[in-house]
């Protein structure tokens, strides 16, 4: 392996530049949920592959798909080293609502020394140092692994397009492990590696009463007002305990074992900070576990979004003839998606009074995972950390989900390594995402050093 050790002046004396490219990419609203966007999305797409080109990264491609292209590229330095493949996504989520954002969120704006824009933390500003990272292993001449770049536009509406190509391009796409920075990690004082991400499962329901929207004083408390029984319906889905009550919704869950619940607990978490930062009195989850459990290990069930009736100013009186609502569980292991899928219309259609119709459909699902933590990888990772950060890094379990992770360890046989950057105050799909300018040039350094050990440690 060649000596790596002059990265850092490389590092220093482009470091600028490294920030310029980013607020670039930053600048194009690549919105993959939002039609409006197309041309964008190919745009953000273009900008990823003149970047790898520069880079130095060989054979990038354009992968079109029927909706937002795959950038594909990679250099193979010598076949017997090992291989990286990097995933990342460079889509965003919507911006709305527009009002809410200090700054305008496709103009990045550093305050706090914190870059502000959507898609800051996720994914672009992350997978972005990947692309850095390689750049300055490349021009130092020192690229101690082969490696792939997979970096896609439809990540924040499930990567539909992504499975059929991972599936179609298995032979290409080979490597000794995935890495993935689109995660977040406890605090730059606990620097931590996800371990574990939630699977996902996202429904919508539409509850139709009388044929038409009916006045609410002639009507009301004669026949069921759709919004009255969803809001019931709703309600009904978790017990005074928080418990889902979805027949057979637990059935698949892995129970942790004592002394994995004791390690989860040893992470820091402060319960009082965590409250203060929401602005909210308590919190509040399924009785018998803590914050920490309720996010990382048990599965849950939320409202997104919820709707029907007269929502203009003033008030209407009327009772509406719909209702709607769009629901998600977050899943953990062994739970399908497909199967919660069905336990959920099963029983949300058996809660409905006769008097309303109900239709409940599926949106994106997406499968639970839990990596490795005794990998030579794994250790690869807690040494970068350990000679980046000075500390060992501490594996969570993420309540976010990243469908094709899962796909990845059953398509290509192939561990990830969730080596996120991010902090739970960069607010990602909210607005006023942001990004920490030295978590961007600490996680390139980071990624470097993973390269590093990962070469060493393969080749024991
Ligand atoms: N990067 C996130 C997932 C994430 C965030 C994992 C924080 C762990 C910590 C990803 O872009 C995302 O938003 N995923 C979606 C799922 C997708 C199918 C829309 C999610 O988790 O809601
Ligand atoms: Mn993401
Ligand atoms: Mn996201």
């Amino acid at each position: 392996m060649s000596n790596i050790s002059n990265y850092k002046d490389y590092l220093n004396s482009h470091k600028v530049r490294f920030l310029d490219e980013l607020f670039e990419l930053l600048r194009i609203p690549s919105v993959s949920a939002d039609s409006k966007y197309k041309q964008d999305v190919q745009r953000a797409a273009d900008f990823v592959k003149s970047k790898l080109e520069a880079a130095g990264v060989e054979k990038v491609e354009i992968c079109e798909t029927q909706k937002h292209p795959i950038v594909y590229g990679e250099k193979v330095v010598d076949t017997s080293l090992p291989t990286i493949l990097v995933y990342g996504h460079y889509d965003v989520q919507p911006a709305d609502p527009l009002e809410l954002w200090e700054s305008p969120p496709f103009e990045p704006t550093i305050r706090d020394n914190r870059i502000h824009a959507r898609g800051s933390c996720d994914d672009k500003g992350q997978f972005y140092m990947h692309v850095k990272a390689f750049e300055t292993l490349n021009a130092c001449g020192s690229l101690p692994c082969n490696v792939k770049f997979m970096i896609e536009g439809e990540e924040e509406i499930g990567s539909a397009n992504l499975a059929s190509f991972v599936k179609e391009n298995a032979d290409k796409l080979a490597s000794d492990i995935i890495l993935i920075s689109d995660t977040s990690m406890i605090s730059m004082e606990h620097p931590s590696i996800t371990a574990g991400l939630k699977g996902l499962c996202y429904m919508e329901v539409e509850v139709t009463g009388p044929k038409r929207d009916l006045h609410s004083g002639t009507y009301g408390g004669a026949v069921a007002n759709p919004v009255n029984v969803l809001c019931d319906i709703i309600a009904r889905l978790k017990d005074e305990h928080q418990r889902i009550t979805i027949p057979g919704f637990y059935d698949k869950v892995v129970e942790l074992s004592e002394d994995e619940r004791k390690k989860i607990a040893e992470a820091p978490f402060n319960l009082e900070k965590y409250k203060e930062a929401l602005d909210v009195e308590d919190v509040m989850g399924e009785a018998g576990y803590s914050t920490v459990e309720r996010t990382g290990i048990r599965p849950t069930l939320d409202v997104n979004g919820i709707w029907g009736g007269y929502i203009g100013e003033g008030a209407k009186t009327v009772l509406p003839s719909k209702a709607y609502a769009k629901i998600s569980m977050r899943l953990v292991p062994d739970q399908s998606s497909k199967e919660i899928e069905k336990l959920f219309t099963d029983y949300f259609i058996s809660l409905a009074p006769k008097g309303v119709k109900v239709k409940v459909s599926p949106h994106h699902g997406g499968e639970p995972v839990v990596t490795p933590i005794d990998s030579l990888a794994f250790k690869a990772a807690e040494e970068a950390f350990l000679e980046g950060w000075g500390k060992k890094p501490i594996p969570t379990r993420d309540g976010g989900s990243i469908p094709i992770v899962a796909l990845f360890d059953k398509v290509l046989k192939t561990k990830s390594i969730l080596m996120g950057f991010g902090l739970d105050k960069d607010a990602i799909h909210s607005p006023n995402e942001s990004y920490g300018i030295d978590n961007f040039y600490k996680g390139i350094e980071t990624i470097i050093l993973f390269h590093k050990h990962f070469a060493r440690i393969m080749k024991k």
